[in-house]
């Protein structure tokens, strides 16, 4: 069904187009400004690439783009940046949490921001938030560790009268 299917982009933003709200959000952030040869760099793109995507992105209404004087989110390219950077610390966090190293969940988080449901990220949001603010930190995660290092489940992960499974 489509409903089922249906993705966080609101018009049906490409992976890239999500990629340049979340770059000039971030300078805009980081600096109060963003400029085409900023967002350029920051993608590793040619500046005339970047005029394109701002002209499109300004149709959608997404940015306001002038030539020469830089750009700026609209509302709707706030509330989109927003919800991508919602979406990217879950998932992070959610990586982070099993182990993945700070860099890599990083990257990785970009990566599968842009493709996975509405549904399926706020759950996962709801599970890192669950987990990190537990009054004490649970203990299946030690366990997981454990487990990825020596391959075997800690002796607390069985429960009364279950055996140990056989190896
Ligand atoms: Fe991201």
């Amino acid at each position: 069904m489509a409903n089922e299917l249906q993705r966080t982009k609101p018009i049906g933003l490409s992976e890239a187009e999500e990629g340049y709200v979340e770059v000039i959000y971030s300078l805009i952030k980081e600096h109060g400004y963003a400029r085409v040869a900023d967002v350029a760099a920051a993608l590793n793109v040619k500046p005339p690439s970047v005029t394109n995507m701002l002209q499109r992105l300004d149709k959608h209404k997404f940015v306001t783009y002038k030539r020469y004087r830089g750009v700026v989110l609209t509302r709707k390219g706030i509330q989109l940046a927003e919800t991508l950077e919602k979406r990217h610390r879950a998932l992070k966090n959610f990586l982070v949490m099993i182990g993945v190293n700070a860099e890599r969940a990083e990257q990785d988080a970009c990566e599968i921001e842009h493709k996975m449901t509405r549904e399926t990220v706020e759950k996962l949001a709801k599970f890192v938030e669950f987990v990190n603010l537990a009054p004490q930190a649970p203990p299946f995660l030690e366990h997981f560790k454990h487990y990825e290092k020596t391959g075997e489940r800690p002796k607390q992960c069985y429960r009364k009268n279950q055996k140990k499974e056989s190896k």
